[in-house]
């Protein structure tokens, strides 16, 4: 099953699910970028629309992309701000965007599904005017390893898995920099319910664009 596929079936139930991980990139993001105040801002992958809000609260314009029309629909459902807007897009491709008239782009939960990332960073790179922050939040590689991967349980109740690659730190930061970025910060997430014994759940980095 393709990933926008698996994405569009997945849409009924992505916010109702348990899901840790959507959980933590959620507080993860909202404790990381607070406070911040930008003119543009893409949300790469908005998906339902969970960070849409909090992205909408730091920009005076936000575009939300997504291949999903089914995720779409819930996201433009429970968002209706008039400076937000969603477009179906696949990321791979050229972005509707005018080079250089970005000020932050945020991935989360998006880049374990493109097997390479040097298009869709150089994509984002190009968005992107200097100073600019890029945003990525990601289920952790040590976890991928472990065995978690994005999946769903469908209606009939089988378990369906969304096709996804692992990234290490070192792969993001390559890639990131090799588009024309600089690392600002990395940083490794637990959800509230978990030691921090265990793998962490989330790796995220913050970088700025070099002019
Ligand atoms: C795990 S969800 C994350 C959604 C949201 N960012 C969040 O944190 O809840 C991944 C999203 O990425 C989208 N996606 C994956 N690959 C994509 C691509 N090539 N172009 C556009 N959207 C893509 C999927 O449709 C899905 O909505």
């Amino acid at each position: 099953m393709s990933v926008r596929h698996a994405y569009d079936r997945w849409a009924a139930s992505y916010d109702t699910n348990r899901n840790l991980t959507r959980d933590t990139d959620a507080a993860a993001v909202r404790r990381a970028l607070a406070g911040r105040r930008i003119a543009r801002a893409v949300e790469a992958g908005c998906g339902t629309g969970k960070n849409t809000p909090f992205y909408a609260s730091l920009a005076e314009h936000l575009l939300s992309l997504d291949f999903s029309e089914a995720m779409l629909a819930r996201a433009r459902a429970s968002v209706r701000d008039a400076h937000v807007e969603f477009r179906q897009h696949d990321l791979a491709e050229p972005w509707p965007v005018a080079p250089g008239s970005v000020d932050l782009v945020a991935f989360d939960l998006v880049l374990e599904h493109f097997d390479g990332l040097d298009g869709v960073l150089g994509e984002a790179a190009r968005a992107c005017r200097p100073g600019a922050t890029l945003w990525i939040s990601e289920l952790h590689p040590m976890k991928q390893m472990q065995g978690s991967q994005a999946r769903f349980a469908t209606p009939d109740g089988r378990e369906e898995l969304v096709a996804a690659y692992v990234h290490h730190a070192s792969d993001f930061v390559r890639a990131a920099t090799a588009a024309g970025f600089a690392l600002r910060t990395l940083d490794e997430w637990w959800h509230e319910s978990e030691a921090r014994d265990v793998v962490p759940r989330l790796l995220t980095l913050e970088f700025l664009r070099g002019g």
